[in-house]
């Protein structure tokens, strides 16, 4: 029986071993690391799914505030979801979908901004409706695959057809 709850109430470390589980160590190297580097995690949209039965984490979604930064220098924020892990004896078992589905709920009142995320279309789409049909034109701090760089947005959202993602990084007014 799989629970979703917040993922600040689970302890970092454990979330910690199942991303080195899923991903591997080198994966702090990832571009998708450095796109949202220096960010603090949404703890409103971060998500555990544990067995509370066994007090035991199965996986985790972590979100993170970026921004696509377009030519005139205009931050454009997004919602970058990921990584999204669970661990190999519980995969195929619908707990990914589960924590994106908590994920989509947590949503409902903010749905507005575009979430982004690196991974594979065939799950991201065939579910969720991520697309990389109007990511073409983004750039990343680092090598990727354009192929799985997924956005999902409503249809009348103004996305820039060119520009950067990176953190999100307020500027104050002066
Ligand atoms: C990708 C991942 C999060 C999916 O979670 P999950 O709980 O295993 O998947 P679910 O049980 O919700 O969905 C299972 C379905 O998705 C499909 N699926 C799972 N991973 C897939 C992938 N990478 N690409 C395409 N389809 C995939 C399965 O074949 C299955 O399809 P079926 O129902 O037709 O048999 C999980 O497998 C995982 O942690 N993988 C390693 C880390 C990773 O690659 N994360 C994604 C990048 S952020």
């Amino acid at each position: 029986m799989t629970t979703i709850m917040p993922l600040a109430e689970i302890d970092p470390a454990l979330v910690e071993d199942l991303l080195d589980i899923a991903f591997g160590k080198q994966r702090i190297e990832r571009t998708a690391y450095k796109v949202r580097e220096g960010m603090d995690m949404l703890e409103g949209l971060s998500l555990a799914a544990v067995n509370l039965a066994e007090n035991e984490l199965l996986g985790s979604l972590q979100c993170w505030p970026v921004a696509l930064t377009d030519k005139a220098g205009k931050m454009h924020p997004m919602i970058m979801v990921g990584p999204v892990a669970v661990y190999p004896d519980f995969q195929g078992e619908g707990i990914g979908q589960a924590l994106m589905k908590g994920l989509m709920k947590e949503l409902s009142n903010d749905a507005d901004l575009p979430l982004v995320l690196i991974g594979d279309p065939a799950y991201y789409d065939r579910f969720f409706g991520f697309s990389s049909e109007r990511t073409g034109g983004w750039k990343m701090p680092g090598p990727w695959d354009p192929d799985r760089l997924l956005v999902r947005a409503p249809k009348n959202a103004v996305l820039p057809e060119k520009g950067k993602l990176g953190p999100w990084v307020k500027t104050t007014a002066t």
